[in-house]
């Protein structure tokens, strides 16, 4: 089988670039596949503190393969839209920080793709947007519920309804992503946010990530309460530790878990 990702691991942290050019990175089958082979092998390997997710020349990714779906039935259609769902919640749940760098068009599953990422950072070359009514459907890897939990119902609804591609600006003012870059920046800002991260405590940031995640999902009372059993859990390894006394000792924290 030919690979449609290239991934290189770099100084702590794996890149890995969907490479479809031919068809704007548009994610068949085997891709997502991949995708899910490449995440749970990279959960394993502890060289890896944090992915960075990317796109292959003009586009993040521009979808889901059309091609793919044309002669689909309604069965296989639900089974293709779980089997999406199941691999963007577990790239969503890596358990270490996922960043999507955002090359270009990032349309129909590869918005819903870059909504799966913890964090999301643009070049100002990018694009923006959820076509599917277009094609008769609607976006069936999660985005009818990423997209309204991070912008909002009303503006979700504005995006979804009209299939309007908007740009990085936009896409920044409305909360879909966290930073627009120039298009040569990209790769090298996202780097940096990494190389921030993981000068940090590994445990205190899976704990961070853990936190706002499933905290999101609950009550505040809930929320509160599971915040402190991940503050807690921080309190079990050196990490704590080796930070507060290099703090009192004015040294740089030396982490390890
Ligand atoms: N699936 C399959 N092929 C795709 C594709 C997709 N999502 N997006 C682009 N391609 C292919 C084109 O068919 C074209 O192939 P050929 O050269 O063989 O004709 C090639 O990529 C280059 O595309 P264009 O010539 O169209 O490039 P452009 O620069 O003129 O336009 C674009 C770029 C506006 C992104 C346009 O390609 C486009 O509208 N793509 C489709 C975007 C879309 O509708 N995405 C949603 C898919 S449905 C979905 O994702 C459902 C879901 O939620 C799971």
């Amino acid at each position: 089988m030919d690979s449609n990702l290239i991934v290189e691991k770099r100084n702590g942290h794996a890149v890995v670039t969907v490479n479809r050019p031919k068809v704007l990175n548009a994610l068949n089958r085997s891709t997502v596949l991949e995708l899910d082979a490449t995440f749970a092998a990279l959960k394993d390997d502890r060289e890896v503190g944090a992915v960075i997710l990317t796109g292959a020349e003009k586009a993040f990714v521009a979808g889901a393969d059309i091609s793919e779906m044309v002669d689909m039935s309604a069965l296989e259609a639900r089974n293709w839209s779980r089997l999406g769902q199941e691999v963007f919640s577990r790239i969503e749940n890596f358990p270490r920080p996922v960043i999507a760098a955002i090359n270009g068009f990032a349309l129909g599953g590869g918005c819903e793709l870059a909504l799966a990422c913890d964090i999301r950072i643009a070049s100002a070359k990018a694009k923006f947007g959820q076509p599917e009514v277009g094609l008769g459907i609607i976006p069936g890897f999660a985005g009818t519920q990423r997209l309204t939990r991070l912008i909002g119902k009303s503006m979700s609804k504005l995006l979804v309804f009209s299939g309007d591609t908007i740009d990085a600006e936009e896409a920044l003012r409305i909360g879909l992503i966290d930073k627009v870059v120039a298009p040569e920046e990209l790769l090298a800002t996202a780097e940096a946010i990494v190389g921030r991260i993981l000068a940090k405590s590994p445990l205190a940031v899976a704990q961070a990530k853990l936190a706002i995640m499933r905290g999101s999902e609950m009550g505040s009372e809930d929320g509160y309460a599971f915040e402190a059993e991940t503050f807690a859990t921080c309190f079990s390894g050196p990490d704590q530790k080796e930070g507060m006394s290099a703090f009192v000792e004015k040294r740089k924290p030396a982490f390890r878990t």
